[in-house]
């Protein structure tokens, strides 16, 4: 059996330092915002897992009807040996692809947490001995080195996590994927696509109240790191579709004038009654767009797959 290699990008105190300065620089403008990796805590991706099984969150199931109906003919059109995942987590949609590469030399895992790192790759290892695994600890928006594996290169970023990401972000983060692939290589994205206003707000605002606590999370999470004392039940949950940038942003709206206190630095934080703090935007795309940002980035959209309710599309670029 070979080894799992991990190589950590991330000097072990690089996500307190971030979560220092997105704080600091996010609470005290405005209007008010918090990036939102910082959800995903323990108690944060388990929520997360939740909301993936909600009846109104539809994203997770159309991407995975996606994959289970395209994996061999991802698999062709890649003829990948190597596989890299960004922001891989416990690795469960990878499973279809890697399904159907029996041939892979290597998988390339990426995330920034080394738990979900390891257990994702001792899993992976004991049903695929002779595959290579080179876990990353990184944030792949930093720029990435990846290991010196043979090529094709398949890099996969699904989830519609890119949707997290304001576009200029993406547009930054689209020419760092550009700089990794070779001729050859091809990058496997998954996007939420736009649709009814009524059924993307439902899967950001859900009945159960998932998403809600969820969002709430952030503050616990601030609350744990940096002993600051906000009080999510201060706070309403709020969902609402942006129509012309045609993105959802997730807010978090005080209920009443209040303080918070940051004690780790050094701040006070007054919210007037009904101010809101934004911690989330997921754009939702259109098949136009999509190939609008990738050609700026020097990429070719070759394949685009869509779930039978066309909800989500799964895109597959090369490098120009
Ligand atoms: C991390 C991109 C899958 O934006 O839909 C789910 C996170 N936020 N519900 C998304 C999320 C609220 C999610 N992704």
């Amino acid at each position: 059996m070979s080894p799992i290699q991990l190589t950590r990008t991330l000097p072990a105190d690089a996500t307190d330092a971030a979560l220092r300065a997105d704080v600091l620089h996010g609470l005290a403008r405005h209007p008010k915002t918090l990036p939102p990796k910082w959800f995903y805590d323990a108690r944060g991706s388990e929520l997360f897992e939740e909301i993936t099984r909600l009846p109104e969150y539809y994203p997770t199931r159309a991407e995975r009807e996606i994959l289970v109906a395209r994996a061999s003919g991802i698999a062709a059109a890649s003829g990948a040996q190597t596989l890299v995942e960004l922001g891989s987590g416990s690795s469960e949609k990878t499973r279809y692809l890697l399904d159907a590469l029996p041939a892979l030399h290597s998988y390339v895992p990426v995330d920034v947490s080394e738990s979900a790192l390891r257990g994702a790759a001792e899993t992976l290892l004991a049903e695929r001995p002779d595959l290579s695994i080179h876990a990353l600890i990184a944030d792949f928006t930093d720029g990435l080195t990846l290991p010196d594996t043979p090529g094709p290169r398949l890099v996969a970023f699904l989830g519609g996590t890119i949707g997290n990401l304001l576009p200029d972000e993406r547009a930054v983060f689209l020419k760092s994927v550009r700089s990794l692939l070779s001729p050859g290589d091809a990058l496997l994205l998954g996007t939420d696509l736009v649709k009814d206003e009524e059924t993307l707000v439902a899967a950001y605002d859900d009945a159960a109240g998932v998403t809600a606590a969820f969002n709430k999370n952030v503050l616990t999470v601030v609350d744990r790191e940096l002993g600051a004392d906000f009080d999510p039940a201060d706070f309403d949950h709020v969902a609402l579709w942006d129509p012309k940038r045609e993105w959802i942003e997730m807010r978090l709206r005080a209920r009443r004038a209040l303080t918070v206190k940051i004690p780790e630095l050094d701040l006070v934080v007054p919210f007037t009654a009904g101010e809101e703090l934004r911690t989330e935007i997921s754009a939702k795309f259109r098949k136009e767009g999509i190939r609008g940002e990738l050609a700026s980035a020097g990429l070719t959209l070759t394949q685009w797959w869509t779930d039978s309710a066309d909800r989500f599309a799964v895109s597959l670029a090369t490098a120009v």
